[in-house]
């Protein structure tokens, strides 16, 4: 992703992978984790990978080399490497202990990994140029404390916050968060207004939608005419959100 988005993660089954809010998440990857990459490996996952890489890469800073980047919900470290390749520092934290292992088994370069919520990081205030959450807010318990708690870890003038996130108004994203039991259901997908709301009074926000990925596999192949159109005649219902926020 990310983005969840057609990841075939099996349904889970057990009332103990969902929470509901009180353990900092709504639900707990270390269930998921070691299915979680494969999703990248389809030609769908790969599809959706592209098109959510673009439209973060065309809102992060030109200058990233050498950035200490905090990045919440690193997951298995999918965006960890995206960000160690642009010349970051990564610390990825995340409050699953399972995704934590696998992302310190790539041995990303520039890169730590550490077990934590992210409602409540142990970083100095203005520690970070950047901090990034990757279709993390949307399985988090308390989303707007997140962002806050992101914004303090970062540098106030032209420090910046990077979001990405599954558009709640995407008919496939809906479709998904009917699955009963698995990590979409638990989910609270936002739309463009609502991400809108949460971060423009934090400052300079940018908006990108993406996930333009049509839907039969014969198609793939014109996922960037699909994006492209799709963002000419600003269609709202993309499968993901990016955004931008310079404090
Ligand atoms: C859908 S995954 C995204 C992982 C990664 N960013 C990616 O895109 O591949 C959501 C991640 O958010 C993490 N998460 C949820 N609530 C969290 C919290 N309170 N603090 C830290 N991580 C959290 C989950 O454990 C999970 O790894």
């Amino acid at each position: 992703m990310c983005g969840l988005q057609g990841r075939n993660l099996s349904t889970v089954s057990g009332a103990d992978s969902f929470q509901a809010g009180g353990q900092g998440f709504r639900f707990n990857f270390d269930y998921a984790a070691d299915r979680y990459d494969r999703w990248y490996e389809t030609p769908h996952g790969a599809a959706y990978d592209r098109s959510e890489k673009t439209a973060i890469d065309k809102l992060i800073s030109d200058h990233t080399e050498g950035k200490r980047l905090l990045e919440v919900g690193c997951g298995t470290g999918h965006w960890s490497k995206f960000f160690s390749t642009r010349g970051c520092e990564v610390i990825g934290i995340d409050i699953s202990e399972r995704m934590v292992t696998i992302a310190k088994s790539k041995n990303i370069v520039r890169s730590s990994f550490h077990v934590m919520d992210g409602h409540s990081m142990p970083f100095a205030d203005k520690s970070f140029d950047i901090a990034a959450a990757i279709t993390t807010l949307e399985f988090t318990a308390d989303p707007e404390a997140m962002i806050a708690e992101m914004a303090r870890c970062v540098r106030k003038s032209g420090g910046e916050l990077l979001f990405g996130v599954l558009n709640a108004l995407s008919e496939y994203n809906q479709k998904r968060k009917n699955e009963a039991g698995s990590p979409y259901a638990s989910a609270n997908l936002f739309s463009p207004e609502q991400l809108r709301e949460l971060l423009e009074p934090m400052g300079q926000m940018q908006m990108i939608i993406a996930g333009f990925v049509p839907r039969h596999g014969w198609l793939l192949a014109l996922t960037p005419v699909f994006e492209l159109v799709g963002r000419l005649v600003n269609n709202r219902h993309g499968a993901f959100i990016a955004a931008r926020v310079q404090l």
